[in-house]
């Protein structure tokens, strides 16, 4: 059986690319530029994903509380005790990961309102984000949610290639073993 329903396993893909896109478009394409007309496109579309994100975490947090947990197999106390820290940190980064992604979006929606970005004649872009005090607090949270990635990605690394373990599958979709043979 898989560890995750087939929609949670679609549903953190999804996720993850519009994180990562989210994220790169904050970054390279809003961050240090000027708010000339031509940041228009790119603030609609990290607006919209960002939107889209809010929904999806939702969505992923409902399923994953509604759903029963993975079986994980309980570590004896001393095998618990020898974990590195990594595996140990896997499972509060994972649910600090939701909390985030949840808090950029919503920091996001915030710092919207309090430019008064979203106007019946379209986007209209302030002199200066940083002139409204959600714009530090939604930078600063990408830095956090930055570090929590590359934790969550390293927690993948120690059980792939330390490991050994097959751990890109348990995010995957498994084949049915059911065909019959002669
Ligand atoms: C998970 C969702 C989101 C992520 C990962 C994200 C990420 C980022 C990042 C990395 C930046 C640049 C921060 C910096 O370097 O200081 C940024 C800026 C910004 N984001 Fe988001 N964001 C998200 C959701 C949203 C949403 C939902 C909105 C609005 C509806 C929004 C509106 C903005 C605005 C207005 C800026 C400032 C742009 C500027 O300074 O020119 N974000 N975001």
């Amino acid at each position: 059986m898989n560890r995750y329903p087939p929609l949670l396993i679609i549903l953190h893909w999804v996720s993850a690319l519009l994180i990562f896109t989210t994220f790169l478009l904050g970054v390279f394409a809003l961050a240090e530029r000027p708010n000339t007309q031509e940041k228009i496109v790119p603030l609609a579309v990290h607006m919209a994903l960002g939107a889209v994100l809010l929904v999806l975490t939702v969505l992923r947090l409902a399923i994953r509380l509604a759903t029963r947990k993975p079986s994980r197999r309980r570590a004896s106390p001393a095998r618990a005790s020898s974990r590195p820290l990594i595996v140990t940190m896997a499972a509060p980064v994972q649910w600090l990961l939701y909390v985030f992604t949840l808090l950029m979006s919503l920091t996001g929606i915030g710092l919207t309102l309090q430019a008064g970005l979203l106007t019946p004649a379209g986007l209209i872009l302030p002199a200066d984000f940083y002139a409204f005090p959600l714009r530090v607090v939604h930078g600063t949270l990408s830095t956090v949610l930055f570090v929590l990635v590359v934790l969550h990605l390293l927690t993948w690394v120690y059980f792939q290639f330390i490991r050994g373990e097959n751990a890109l599958a348990w995010m995957w979709f498994q084949q049915k073993h059911n065909q019959k043979t002669d």
